[in-house]
């Protein structure tokens, strides 16, 4: 038992299923957070009756929190490592995924995407997470979200985590060994399909609420 854990974090493939898991999850909370904020598009009532009866689930979401943070940090930190990795084998690998033309602009941006998702989320937590609740979450997000400068900034940093989904999703297919040279092209598709999805939830909220006076009751 021992032996199998310690070979996950030493092993390149061990790392590279922990960051496939961590991946797997976080794309849970990712599909669950941007269905419950496309209530978003039925009013600001039904936002906030999602939100609350989110909060009334009390101490789970505390659990729940916590286990966001730990996969958040395993997902960072295994990624720091797997990039440092292939930044040290960087020739061979670049002649190979080069003929292969296996390079997409998804994979060769993973880790300013990254980042720029890093620097997301903690804008992100301090907007709607830290902040004084005593109002109506529509109005927090609104107040947040109609501002120009942070409109602007969260739909670049959903493009960037559109980027960052598509290769992760494909990346995650193949960690898992789901990969059949006859089926790729549909893989590859359906991974593009999930993340501009899932993105184009987060960002069509963003462009109404930058764009549209009326959206979420004004
Ligand atoms: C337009 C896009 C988004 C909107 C409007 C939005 C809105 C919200 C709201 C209202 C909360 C709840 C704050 C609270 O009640 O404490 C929240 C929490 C959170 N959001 Fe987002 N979100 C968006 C995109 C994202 C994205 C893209 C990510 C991840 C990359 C993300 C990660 C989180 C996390 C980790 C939390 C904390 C969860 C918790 O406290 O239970 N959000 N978001």
């Amino acid at each position: 038992m021992v032996k199998v854990l310690s070979g996950l974090f030493t092993s390149s493939i061990g790392r590279k299923g922990i960051m496939a898991a961590s991946g797997l999850l976080l794309s849970f909370f990712l599909l669950i957070h941007a269905v419950g904020n496309a209530t978003t598009f039925f009013g600001a009532a039904v936002f906030n009756s999602y939100a609350g009866h989110l909060h009334s689930l009390g101490f789970l979401i505390y659990i729940f929190e916590i286990g966001l943070v730990f996969i958040f940090l395993v997902h960072i930190i295994f990624g720091i490592i797997l990039a440092l990795e292939n930044f040290q084998a960087r020739p061979g690998r670049y002649q190979v995924s080069r003929s292969s033309g296996g390079r997409t602009p998804g994979s060769r941006t993973m880790i300013l995407t990254g980042l720029l998702i890093l620097v997301f989320l903690a804008v992100h937590l301090k907007n709607f997470h830290f902040t004084d609740h005593s109002r109506h979450i529509s109005l927090i997000v609104k107040g947040i979200l109609a501002q120009p400068p942070a409109g602007i900034f969260y739909l670049l940093a959903l493009a960037g985590l559109g980027l960052h989904l598509s290769h992760g999703f494909w990346s995650l297919l193949q960690s898992l060994g789901i990969n059949h040279p006859k089926y790729n092209n549909f893989f590859h598709r359906s991974a593009l399909v999930l993340a501009l999805t899932i993105a184009g939830i987060f960002s069509a909220i963003a462009a109404l609420a930058l764009l549209w006076p009326k959206f979420l009751g004004g």
